[in-house]
């Protein structure tokens, strides 16, 4: 009898592991963020997290910001026959070899906030994208700029009637680094207001890296910057700190920061009225698509019964939302 259970168990620990499903009996995601040191990505980080509780078994692991190391977590993810795989990638050329691998284990992806090439995405009908329009966060971040420009003649320092600024980049590549800088002052352009660019540069989505580079734009331009374009919160909150030092925010010595994404200590300087707004980036929404997409996917369920709307197929397109003073509230 005991060697019958034995066997029992042998056979059912040897079926666990070719099927792939936990011992839990829950499917398993294998989930990859392509570095754990990213404000923003923390945020999308728990809610996969919590979004998975009592659900599946996720193992979220750390990319580190390195493309080499991210490949050798996938496989170890499809070697451990994980049900579906959610992929923030590092770099986002590197999706095509990864869907190539997942396609041969017919292993689902479901990438998310780092956009895969059009021609990648193509390349299996498993392969799913979970993240938000660029465009729509620059145009938002720009609207910002109009408002406030329109209803604060003082904004115009040297009353030229052009907006002299400065743009911080995430990092180069991404899309929404490329599309926030384009749209956002599209945005300012198309509401006719002309604009004289000081400087623009990446600080790699980094607050201590924005602090540096606003430091030495303070040095070179002085007080001709009337707005500081940020491509997310934690550039405009380093940019700040460096305005700060230099007696900004102050009674009269005031100037335009706008950030994306809405983080929690955003939110915080929006109150203190140094930053002028945000855009929320919906971390939560996007975190909960992608568990869901990923576990009908690890179920072998239709993906278009998860409760998301799906673009062409294969894109979950989570809205940005604008936060200004008058509603910052409402996301705290
Ligand atoms: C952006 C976000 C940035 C950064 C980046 C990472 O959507 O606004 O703060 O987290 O993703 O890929
Ligand atoms: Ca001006």
């Amino acid at each position: 009898m005991k060697r019958l259970l034995f066997a029992l168990l042998i056979v059912a620990v040897l079926f666990a592991g070719c099927s792939g499903k936990a011992a839990s009996g829950k499917p398993k995601i294998g989930a990859a963020i392509y570095k754990f040191d990213d404000t923003f990505m923390s945020y999308v980080r728990n809610s996969i997290t919590e979004n998975a509780k009592d659900k599946a078994e996720v193992e979220v692991v750390d990319s580190q910001n390195a493309q080499p190391t991210q490949n050798d977590q996938v496989d170890a993810f499809l070697s451990k026959k994980m049900n579906a795989i959610a992929i923030n990638p590092v770099d986002r050329t590197a999706a095509a070899s990864i869907i190539e691998k997942a396609k041969a284990k017919k292993t689902p992806v479901v990438f998310f906030n780092r956009e895969p090439l059009a021609e990648d995405m193509g390349k299996w009908d498993k392969v799913y994208y979970v993240g938000a329009k660029a465009e729509q966060s620059g145009t938002m971040q720009g609207q910002i700029v109009v408002d406030y420009w329109k209803a604060n003649a003082a904004a115009d320092k040297n009353k030229d009637g052009k907006i002299q600024y400065i743009m911080l980049k995430g990092e180069p590549g991404h899309q929404d680094a490329e599309l926030r800088t384009q749209f956002s002052i599209k945005a300012v352009t198309d509401a006719g207001i002309a604009v004289d660019k000081l400087a623009e540069d990446t600080a790699m989505w980094d607050r201590p890296k924005a602090f540096d580079k606003m430091k030495a734009y303070l040095a070179a331009y002085k007080d001709k910057i009337e707005v500081v374009f940020c491509n997310n919160d934690d550039m405009a909150l380093g940019a700040i700190e460096a305005l700060k030092a230099e007696g900004y925010f102050a009674g009269k010595k005031q100037i335009v920061v706008v950030g994306v994404d809405a983080t929690a200590p955003a939110l915080q300087a929006l109150e203190e009225g140094t930053l002028l707004g945000t855009v929320l980036n919906d971390a939560k929404n996007q975190g909960k698509a992608t568990f869901d997409l990923a576990y009908a996917l690890a179920k072998g369920e239709d993906v278009a019964k998860a409760g998301w709307e799906i673009t062409d197929g294969k894109y979950v397109w989570v809205p940005y939302q604008m936060v200004t003073k008058d509603n910052y509230k409402n996301f705290k």
